[in-house]
């Protein structure tokens, strides 16, 4: 049994709600007392089916429509926060697509999309998270949702691993010039998920469930109520001091490869 409530008064602002990983940081968030600010890509009617199928509804939860990789969805999620709520304390930048590849087969548009969703959509709620925070003189706390593919190569998903390489360097710079703000930016870096996007893989090719496992050390697949508990604990006081850094959580995986197991 948990201390319910370790988030109560915190107003949250989390991207690509409508997902399995996002929809598991919003319950986890609910559950421990937060105000919501939740934004997908798909249409309310869609969205609102989703996520009050999880109990994701009433006076404390906003849902906003909107592309993040245009800049006005992150000014609109940032200031429907401030307007309703009164601040925006924490931002999960967890909002990505992947459309698997081999190298010589990625065009140019699977490409810009990998880069415009998942970086430059955490670049745009980042700096205009962090602009608010600033201005409010209040603490706050950034965390982009990466992937163990943030440090490690991966076949037929080069534009992936390279948009999340580059967040986790969005990561570090952001979190460089912002502890004068006493704003923290921190990455949670999941390996294989049971659900999201890996979950849709899995399902049409269950052989490919096969091979990630022979590389999880721990031997089995997380879930994304593993993922959704370790944003909460980078949300709590006790990771204050942790700043443009990366929470691991991937089994093992990055511990070690070989050709053989592919
Ligand atoms: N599933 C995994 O195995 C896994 C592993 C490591 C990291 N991750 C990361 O976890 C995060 C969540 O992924 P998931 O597995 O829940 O996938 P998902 O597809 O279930 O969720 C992603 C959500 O983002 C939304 N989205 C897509 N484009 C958008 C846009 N332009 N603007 C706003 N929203 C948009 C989608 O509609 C979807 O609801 C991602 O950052 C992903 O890279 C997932």
């Amino acid at each position: 049994m948990t201390n319910s409530r370790r988030l109560k008064g915190k107003v949250i602002v989390l991207t690509g709600a409508c997902g399995d990983i996002g929809r598991a940081i919003a319950r986890t968030a609910a559950r421990e007392g937060a105000k919501l600010v939740l934004n997908d890509i798909l249409p309310v009617k869609e969205a609102k089916a989703l996520l009050c199928g999880d109990g994701l509804s009433g006076r404390k939860v906003l849902y906003l429509q909107g592309d993040i990789s245009r800049q006005e969805t992150s000014e609109r999620l940032i200031g429907k926060a401030l307007e309703k709520f009164g601040s925006a304390d924490i931002c999960v930048g967890n909002a990505a697509v992947v459309e698997p590849a081999p190298f010589l087969e990625v065009d140019r548009q699977s490409w810009a999309k990998h880069l415009d969703v998942n970086l430059t959509g955490c670049f745009y709620i980042g700096q205009t998270a962090a602009r608010a925070m600033a201005k409010a003189k209040a603490s706050g706390k950034i965390i982009f949702i990466s992937s163990w593919v943030q440090d490690v190569s991966w076949a037929n998903l080069t534009a992936y691993c390279v948009a999340k390489s580059g967040l986790k360097m969005l990561a570090k710079c952001m979190a460089l010039e912002l502890g004068r703000y006493k704003i923290t930016v921190n990455l949670v870096a999941p390996g294989f998920v049971d659900a999201g996007l890996s979950g849709k893989m899995f399902r049409k090719n269950p052989a490919l469930r096969k091979d990630a496992l022979k590389i999880v050390p721990l031997g089995r697949i997380m879930t994304a109520i593993q993922v959704a508990e370790a944003v909460f604990e980078l949300c709590l006081p006790s990771a204050d001091y942790m700043t443009g850094t990366t929470y691991l959580i991937d089994g093992g995986n990055s511990l070690f490869f070989r050709e053989e197991d592919r």
